[in-house]
């Protein structure tokens, strides 16, 4: 399939710019140039520091902010457009809702927005708000609602009327572990189902566990884009595991890199073509070989070393 053919992506940002002007005549540029494809079908994902421009790019796209310049297509169709709307569901970095409504009618009402059937609100409602962990607070009045039970009804707000693009900013937000975990099975769920999400995330982990694609956006401009395993595989070398050695064998150590001890286990890297010889040596020595796989590098170390390139530290 070529990732050219218009079908294949549900979204399409192409060349987005934005210019705050403020009231005074002040100019910020927050977002430079920026071009996003999302196939259908996948997780994609939007990485970047505080005040990168993830926001203000996925506001454009949602029709919230007005772009400078760009071109926002969502299922081929211009995002703004009232079809395009009819499919997206949305989670705003800072949901708001209108406190005095308990769960079950904010979702009423927002179900109502989102086109979903009279007849189909209470059900899909009930359904949805169970999906996120909140079946025991439906009848719970908003005010009463913790800073992570309020993300979670935000998520639920999003997927109502079933959206073929769901974008989320900043799902894990607020969420503890547990919710964090449900959240990133929740999108997987999604993904299985067909859905496309385009999400933005400080949580690394949450987009290493996830994503299919990533933007690292920085400074208003896109500073890499990739399938997560080839931004983060380190070419030509082999992680590995053992244990039952006090001391890493001479072999192993004349080769080895970035070697870790902690408890029992030693970790370290070698070049693949050590490997064998790696292998070998441990088990000469009485060792355990417990595993041996292509390093990668985490995201956050990939994350500080670019940003280091570019002259920044990590804030
Ligand atoms: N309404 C606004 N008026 C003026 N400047 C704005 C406005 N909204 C955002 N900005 C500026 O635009 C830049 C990008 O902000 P944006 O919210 O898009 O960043 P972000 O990547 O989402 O950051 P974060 O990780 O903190 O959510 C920042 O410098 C911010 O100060
Ligand atoms: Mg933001």
């Amino acid at each position: 399939m070529s990732e050219r053919a218009s079908d294949d992506a549900a979204i399409r940002i192409e060349g987005a710019r934005k210019v705050y002007r403020s009231l005074l005549g002040r100019q910020k540029e927050a977002v430079k140039d920026v071009s996003i494809t999302v196939k259908r079908g996948t997780i994609h994902g939007l990485l970047g520091p505080n005040g990168a421009g993830k926001t203000t790019t996925l506001k454009m796209l949602l029709g919230l902010v007005r772009p400078t310049a760009g071109r926002f297509e969502i299922l081929g169709d211009d995002a703004g457009s009232p079809e395009a709307r009819r499919r997206i569901g949305f989670l705003p970095e800072q949901p708001y809702f209108p406190v005095h409504l308990t769960a079950l009618q904010a979702m009423r009402f927002y179900g109502a927005l989102a086109g979903v059937p009279e007849e189909r609100l209470d059900s899909q409602a009930a359904e949805l708000l169970e999906r996120v962990g909140l079946a025991d607070a439906v009848r719970a009045e908003l005010s009463r609602f913790s800073r992570g039970m309020l993300q979670r009804l935000g998520i639920a707000q999003a997927l109502l009327g079933s959206p073929e693009v769901v974008i989320l900013d900043e799902p894990a937000s607020g969420l503890d572990p547990v919710g964090q975990r449900d959240v990133r099975n929740l999108m997987l769920e999604l993904r299985a189902a067909g859905t496309t999400v385009l999400l933005s995330s400080h949580q690394l982990s949450e987009v290493e566990a996830v994503c299919d694609r990533v933007t690292i956006l920085h400074r208003g401009a896109v500073a890499a884009e990739d399938h997560i395993d080839r931004l983060l595989d380190v070419e030509g070398k082999t992680a590995v595991r053992a244990r039952g050695i006090e001391r890493l064998p001479e072999a192993v150590a004349a080769v080895a890199d970035d070697v870790a001890f902690s408890g029992s286990v030693w970790a370290f890297s070698v070049p693949d073509g050590a490997v064998r010889t790696v292998v070998d040596a441990i088990d000469d020595a009485g060792g355990v070989v417990l595993a041996v796989q292509p390093k990668r590098e985490s995201l956050e170390d990939y994350f500080a070393r670019l940003l280091a390139r570019a002259g920044e530290e990590v804030a």
